[in-house]
């Protein structure tokens, strides 16, 4: 199903503009440019451009790498807020349609928006002309309005899919444990539509039964001709995979299983008895932030990403992004 949504509004992974073409030709060679941009200290090309930063929930990579990707490129957050519930006419009751109508009036370049509520990136999109930038939203639960684009975090999926790229040099043909919760976590429903785009990907989906992924992303994926499992034990497939992508618990979302490895969860975690399993070029990714489900002997091991080349690649495709959005012809 296409989806509404036009770019430069980016809410879901789903949407035309996010062709495998546009990943391959566009936004991995801008973020690679991008690499060099930040290495050379910055650019002007977003001079006089202004985001807003309107944040529902808690973030620190998102909101941090989103507002230093307008400065490093000469831009500004010219109004940020990282507890908009609070600190925002939300605690008034606002609804965030108004809000988001009221920010139109300023005339802002661009939004970044975390919504922890409904479908918020998707309503916000249905009243703004300026661009949204879903900063990761929520997938409704049974009972409330559906949508098939919610529950998305779409810069974070292009981090990662970078990241895969940059380090296995391709994406067809990968196989891919996504561990821990499914059901709640955004970045993994985002992957799995990126992931859907490309030839030949197996997916393992390690989680309890509790936690495993909803039924609108498998059903994308057998539309999609992606092959997927499930299984309950990491070990079992540590050996065959090529990325092992591990996520948190989200409690927020009332989610709770032990991953300790004296309960359910010692199937679930990344430690040293799955790095020894795992081959030796195989890649180990979480979005972050983590709790003990990936264990900290873990992160010397050449293998693990998640503190070092995924963090440095949220920057660069996000500069990648808001240059694309903001100054498609400009000159770096
Ligand atoms: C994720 C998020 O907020 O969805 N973190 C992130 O944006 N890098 C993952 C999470 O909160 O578990």
């Amino acid at each position: 199903m296409e989806t509404q949504f036009e770019w430069p509004h980016v809410i879901c992974c789903q949407q035309e503009k996010f062709s495998r073409q546009w990943l391959e030709e566009e936004l991995f060679p801008e973020a690679r440019l991008m690499r060099d941009v930040h290495a050379r200290g910055g650019s002007n090309i977003l001079q006089g451009k202004r985001a807003v930063s309107l944040f529902y929930q808690q973030s620190t990579r998102t909101a941090g790498s989103l507002a230093l990707a307008m400065d490093f490129l000469g831009g500004r957050v010219a109004f940020a807020t990282e507890n908009a519930r609070e600190f925002s006419s939300a605690a008034k009751g606002e609804s965030l349609e108004d809000a988001i109508r009221v920010w139109n009036r300023y005339r802002p370049d661009v939004i970044f928006l975390r919504y922890d509520h409904e479908i918020g990136a998707e309503l916000a999109a249905k009243v703004s002309i300026v661009p949204i930038i879903n900063a990761g939203d929520r997938h409704p639960e049974e009972g409330e309005p559906m949508s098939d684009f919610s529950g998305q975090h779409p810069t974070q999926a292009f981090l990662d899919l970078f990241t895969i790229q940059e380090r296995r040099g391709r994406i067809d043909g990968l196989k891919i444990a996504m561990v821990g919760d499914l059901k709640n976590g955004r970045t993994v429903r985002s992957l799995c539509y990126l992931l859907g785009k490309f030839d030949n990907i197996k997916i393992y989906f390690v989680a309890p039964e509790c936690a495993q992924m909803k039924c609108d992303v498998r059903s994308y994926l057998s539309r999609h001709n992606v092959q997927f499992g499930e299984s309950y034990d990491l070990r079992d497939v540590a050996p065959v995979v090529d990325v092992v992508y591990q996520t948190r618990t989200q409690k927020e979302c009332n989610s709770h299983f032990r991953r300790s490895r004296s309960g359910i969860g010692e199937f679930f975690l990344v430690d040293g008895t799955v790095t020894s399993k795992m081959r030796k070029d195989a890649i180990i990714m979480h979005p972050f932030p983590r709790e003990d489900e990936i264990s900290r002997e873990v992160d010397s091991d050449p293998r693990a990403f998640y503190l070092t080349q995924q963090i440095d690649n949220g920057l660069y495709t996000r500069m990648a992004l808001l240059k694309m959005m903001l100054a498609p012809q400009g000159k770096l």
